[in-house]
């Protein structure tokens, strides 16, 4: 077919999309993007992406396959960023935290207390910034196709209430592999301990640290409650996901490939947007029946805390990025 002489043009391209008959009566011949993320088959990000895979099916009539392997399978999320890199993998769904380090300007989104809600964060991933950073990604080949929610991130440890920003002092917190999650619960007082998401149950089981962050979904759906029975929703962060496919891949996809796997990724996003706010309440009840015992910090002792880290970013490119943020309405 056209597409596998378009396509095995590059060795590249072969290494990390495999073609499939998809029609074996009339010969057509399809293609089989490969996707690897960190979360749970349960997770309201995964069910986005499985709808982003049906919408693919459809639009290409069976053509385009996009194969999803879940809970780390292909590697961390700073692994699957590298292969993607490498042109060894298709797609990779990242939090945008671990991609500070091959972006700087993905920073922006760790930067604590930066969006006064949902809608002012939704705001800026879909307006002018948003997109900016998801172009922006191509220079280091990496071409971002949209964001995806995911919440605020709070405080949860194995058996101390998080209150106020002291309850951190001599606690070891798992962070994501990022700068900015580093600084900010060494701002607030606590000893950040980077570690992959897929290790962090067992670090948790074992002490190797007393507590993480994040949001409710992801507290769920790795069964983090099981060992951590406090929950102190604090939101300091609002650190969004981001779905980002190899550019080396999808410069060799043809125009009409390209569109529909914008179209679908796009699709996936708003279904996912609306999931999200269901699902965050509907676990929020199930870690209590856990045992899990949820506190509603004062936010501002937190806000307060970080307010210098914040400071110190004027007059840097990600200082300009908090001001337009928070310039917009
Ligand atoms: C969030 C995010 C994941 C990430 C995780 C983490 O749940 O959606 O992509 O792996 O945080 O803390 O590592």
């Amino acid at each position: 077919g056209f597409l596998l002489g378009v396509l095995l043009s590059t060795g590249v391209f072969a290494l990390c999309v495999r073609h499939f008959n998809s029609d074996p009566q009339n010969g057509g011949s399809g293609l089989v993007l490969k996707l690897g993320h960190s979360l749970d088959q349960q997770h309201p990000v995964h069910l986005a992406l499985e709808h982003m895979a049906e919408r693919l099916q459809q639009k290409s009539a069976g053509t385009v396959e996009l194969q999803i392997f879940p809970n780390g399978q292909l590697g961390s999320e700073t692994e699957c960023i590298e292969q993607l890199q490498r042109g060894a993998l298709a797609m990779t769904k990242t939090s945008t935290a671990p991609l500070e380090s091959f972006l700087p300007e993905f920073s922006i989104f760790g930067v604590p207390y930066l969006f006064r809600d949902d809608e002012h964060a939704w705001r800026v991933y879909t307006g002018e910034i948003g997109k900016e950073l998801l172009q922006k990604g191509s220079e280091v080949g990496l071409r971002g196709l949209c964001y995806l929610d995911a919440g605020a991130r709070s405080f949860y440890t194995v058996n101390k209430p998080i209150l106020k920003p002291d309850d951190l002092k001599g606690l070891k917190i798992r962070v994501q592999e990022s700068q900015t999650a580093m600084e900010l619960v060494e701002a607030l007082g606590g000893s950040p301990t980077p570690m992959s998401f897929g290790e962090l149950y067992t670090g948790l089981q074992q002490g190797m640290v007393d507590g993480a962050e994040n949001n409710p979904p992801s507290f769920y759906s790795n069964r983090h409650f099981e060992v951590c029975k406090h929950l102190s929703l604090d939101e300091h962060a609002r650190v969004p996901d981001i779905l980002l496919i190899s550019e080396s891949v999808w410069k060799n996809l043809p125009p009409h490939v390209q569109q529909w796997v914008q179209e679908a990724a796009d699709e996936a996003a708003e279904f996912q947007r609306e999931l999200w706010e269901e699902k965050t309440a509907e676990v929020l009840e199930d870690v209590q029946k856990e045992g899990v015992t949820i506190d509603h910090p004062d936010k501002s002792l937190f806000a307060e805390q970080v307010k210098p880290m914040v400071d110190k970013l004027k007059g840097t490119p990600v200082g300009d990025l908090v001001n337009r943020i928070r310039e917009l309405p």
